[in-house]
């Protein structure tokens, strides 16, 4: 039995990817390790949003080069986004690199562990990993990635190259992970695709997908992520409202609340679109929780386009949104263009759309404080000793003092206080 290291870097369906390449690789007789200093195969399984994440794991990779000094039979990998970004340049600038294989080429690591070749990075149409059942590690919640790759290529993002055209897993092979899922005691089911809500197999649109998963036993909770809102269709409109699983939650990406920036970013829609689908939402589903992402210092973005951006904010009123800050990408038709927005700028950006969201935030959340909450415990509070946390079906981070009950058990908490990302049961 060989010993297989896995470090993941960037979204869920990286995450998910990893439980697939330890499950190929278990085939092979590895089994995986927590500890790096015993394994024989080191793989970081990368990510090329922004360039940050790319230099974060340049870094990680500067560290493994002295691993390899002191034990030189490792062998180091690199998977996942940043080695298709990269491919061949990152063996040149890496030497000690062993091997390089990008997402839709995992079920060839076997051979590329036997040395031959270096790089598989060629992207395929048809992989979905369909009938790879993951390597999970236990947990209350399991993830499954039902689309692979991106066709919608905004002009900001990388991840159309690097993940290859969109393409669904068939809803039977989906289906079946949901209950081996159930079997191995996850309670939650999150669907996970860059347009999740695109999801299409035949017959199958993402709201036939939903009612079925919401009919199979056992399963507690239902979560998806990252619908687009080009694609969210009354179908699926109509699964979250009906479905009593499907939680009352939705990470709706926005990115900015200017039209004018949002067209050169060719997301599809108009911020009164996207304020129009908010509303068709919020009267499908009652009371749904929101969160977005928001990107600061977009090319050509003015002063004037972020204070739309933050009005856009105070309308809707999302629970919570990451925030970031303009990463020019390679490959991608923004990244040809001039940036018009200093580093120093999009800190100050960045700083107000933040500040003004945990204003919001908080205050979503104080109104939450004296009513009752359904909590699907997932274990201790990191930070509290004695206290249990878990999430309730709005996706609120919920500690409170243990209790007694068990991961995967769902119990009602009164919320005492909160603060802007957690809500305190008493
Ligand atoms: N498929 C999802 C987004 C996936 S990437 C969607 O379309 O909604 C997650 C987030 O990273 C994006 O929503 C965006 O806000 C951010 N992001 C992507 N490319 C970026 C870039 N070049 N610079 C900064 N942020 C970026
Ligand atoms: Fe990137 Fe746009 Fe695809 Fe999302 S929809 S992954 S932002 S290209
Ligand atoms: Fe990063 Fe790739 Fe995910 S670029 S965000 S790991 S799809």
């Amino acid at each position: 039995m060989k010993k297989l290291y896995i470090q993941t870097y960037g979204c869920q369906m990286n995450q998910y990817d990893s439980e697939k390449i330890a499950q190929v690789l278990a085939r092979k007789d590895y089994v995986q390790t927590d500890r790096i200093d015993n394994a024989d195969v080191i793989l970081l399984n990368t990510c090329a949003i922004r360039e940050h994440a790319e230099e974060r794991i340049y870094g990680r990779l500067g560290a493994l080069a002295q691993h390899k000094v002191r034990r030189p039979h490792v062998q180091i990998g690199l998977a996942g986004c940043m080695a298709q970004h990269f491919r061949d340049r990152l063996l040149d600038r890496s030497p000690h690199l062993d091997f390089v294989v990008g997402p839709d080429a995992y079920r060839r690591l076997p051979s590329l562990l036997r040395g031959d070749p270096f790089v598989d990075v060629r992207l395929d149409r048809e992989e979905t990993y369909a009938d790879l059942t993951p390597a999970r590690a236990g947990g209350v919640r399991a993830w499954i990635t039902i689309m692979r790759g991106c066709d919608k290529f905004c002009t900001f993002c990388i991840v159309p190259y690097v993940r290859g055209r969109e393409r669904s897993v068939p809803a039977g092979a989906v289906l079946e992970q949901v209950r081996a899922a159930v079997a191995q005691g996850h309670r939650e089911i999150v669907f996970l695709g860059q347009t999740v809500n695109a999801y299409r197999d035949g017959e199958t649109d993402f709201g036939a997908l939903l009612r079925a998963a919401d009919a199979v036993d056992g399963v507690a909770r239902i979560r998806f992520t990252s619908p687009h809102p080009s694609d969210m269709s009354e179908s699926a409109i109509e699964a979250m409202a009906t479905c009593a699983t499907v939680c009352p939650q939705l990470h709706l990406p926005v990115q900015s609340g200017s039209t004018s920036v949002l067209e050169r970013m060719e997301r599809g829609y108009t911020v009164e679109e996207y304020l129009r689908l908010v509303e068709r939402l919020r009267a499908a589903v009652p009371g749904l929780a929101l969160s977005t992402d928001i990107i600061v210092g977009f090319p050509g973005e003015t002063e004037d386009d972020i204070e739309a951006t933050l009005a856009l904010m105070r309308a809707v009123r999302f629970d919570s949104a990451f925030m970031f800050r303009y990463s020019r990408r390679d490959h991608t038709k923004a990244g040809k263009w001039d940036e018009t927005v200093s580093e120093e700028e999009k800190a100050q950006r960045l700083q107000a759309v933040i500040a003004q969201q945990e204003r919001i935030g908080a205050e979503i959340n104080t109104n939450l404080v004296g009513q009752e909450v359904d909590v699907l415990v997932e274990g201790p509070a990191r930070r509290r000793a004695g206290w249990l946390a878990g999430k309730t079906p709005h996706f609120k981070t919920t500690v409170f003092p243990d209790d007694g009950s068990a991961p995967g058990d769902i119990v009602r908490v009164r919320v005492a206080s909160s603060t802007a990302h957690t809500l305190v049961g008493g």
